[in-house]
């Protein structure tokens, strides 16, 4: 069976979890959690990251951070991981969904605007499959409804919009580092803040909501219960680990990069012939090839197609149903305008197997079954 996510490990992991085990400071913000905090800070040019057990924890973070209160309004897609909305809904705050662009299926920027109303608050945007959203519209909307705007860039890393990297742009961000994500720590993710003016509230409720952090900088000489907060904080364990993924983040990213260009080309004659559609990535984006999708033409062949890759052992899958149609969507959520490209695109979108150091026979594996099973359509 070809896979569809396989972890990759880059050798060093064992070498830095012991390191940090030989140090004897296990809980977090040691060594491992400064330097991975500090690469990443470099990368994006966030003026502080904090790691966090997940994307969903610092998403949860964004919240806090927002000072979102009961009945307040984020705007956000329904194309999403429920902890997008889920973060927004553990504050008794609205997601109020909009649709998304048929190329990109990221938020789509030209429907903001009328779902904005006197709570709205801050609008949560989401860099599918690492290919971002258009940041300069949507931060424009934002300056001038005076919006905050969080990115959930949980597919995000390495990539750019307008040679700027996605986790730097918005005033907050979560990625994640998951174990199917393109850097990894087995469940992890990070909490990014661009606006200097929150970084250190940030710090406050990464602590358990104190001032704990200062306390240890020598900033202040007792540390004290200051605002609402919670332990988002990994060990040290984890963030040892994380490092040894983070030095050859570059390396991941371009090998992907690779595999992901093979199955582009592969499959651009079956998109000629109009039988499927392959993403596209804007020409202002630098993608992380962070997953490779194929939208078919309808929610029938594409469970078709999906069903036949299993039968030749390919694990190709869907992906998210749109939040606004799940119970829980239906009972925390509202819907702004037509939902009728997410409805349409998510019945129809397949992702194909992808990895770190995928072999090429694996490639070819995956790439003659597709054509197989496209002939029948
Ligand atoms: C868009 C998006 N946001 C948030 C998450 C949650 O990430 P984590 O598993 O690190 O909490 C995911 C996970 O895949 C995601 O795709």
């Amino acid at each position: 069976m070809v896979v569809f996510n396989k972890p990759y490990m880059t050798g060093k992991e064992l070498e830095y979890i012991s390191d940090a085990h030989s140090i004897g400071k296990l809980s977090g913000n040691g060594k491992y959690t400064q330097r991975c905090q500090r690469w990443l800070a470099d990368q994006t040019t966030a003026d502080k990251v904090l790691l966090t057990h997940s994307c969903t924890a610092a998403l949860e973070m964004a919240s806090i951070l927002a000072d979102l209160q009961v009945g307040d309004e984020v705007i956000m897609p329904s194309y999403t991981f429920v902890s997008t909305a889920n973060a927004v809904v553990l504050r008794n705050a609205i997601p109020v969904f909009v649709d998304i662009r048929p190329d990109t299926l990221n938020i789509d920027e030209t429907r903001i605007e009328a779902a904005i109303t006197p709570r709205t608050r801050a609008i949560c945007v989401v860099h599918y499959a690492g290919v971002s959203c258009e940041m300069d519209t949507i931060m424009a909307i934002a300056t001038q409804y005076n919006l905050l705007v969080i990115e959930d860039a949980a597919q995000g890393f390495m990539s750019t919009y307008k040679g700027r990297a996605l986790g730097g742009i918005g005033h907050f961000a979560a990625m994640s580092f998951h174990e199917t994500k393109n850097v990894i720590s087995g469940e992890g993710g990070a909490l990014f803040v661009k606006d200097a003016s929150y970084s250190n509230l940030a710090e406050i409720i990464w602590e358990k909501g104190t001032d704990r952090s200062q306390f240890i900088r020598g900033e202040v000489d007792k540390y004290t219960w200051q605002h609402v907060g919670s332990s988002f904080l990994p060990s040290e364990l984890i963030a040892a680990f994380l490092w040894a993924q983070l030095e050859v983040g570059e390396q991941i990213t371009n090998n992907r990069l690779e595999s992901w260009d093979v199955y582009h080309n592969a499959f651009a004659a079956l998109e000629a012939d109009e039988r499927l559609r392959r993403p596209i990535i804007p020409a202002e984006c630098q993608h992380n090839a962070h997953m490779y999708y194929m939208l078919l033409p309808t929610n029938e062949i594409r469970d078709h197609v999906m069903a036949n890759l299993k039968q030749l052992e390919i694990n190709a899958i869907f992906h998210y149903i749109p939040l606004h149609s799940s119970p829980a969507g239906r009972r925390y959520t509202r819907v702004s305008g037509s939902m009728s490209n997410t409805d349409s695109l998510s019945s129809r979108l397949l992702r194909l197997p992808l990895w770190n150091t995928m072999p090429e026979s694996t490639r070819s594996k995956v790439i003659e079954a597709v054509h197989n099973v496209m002939a029948q359509y």
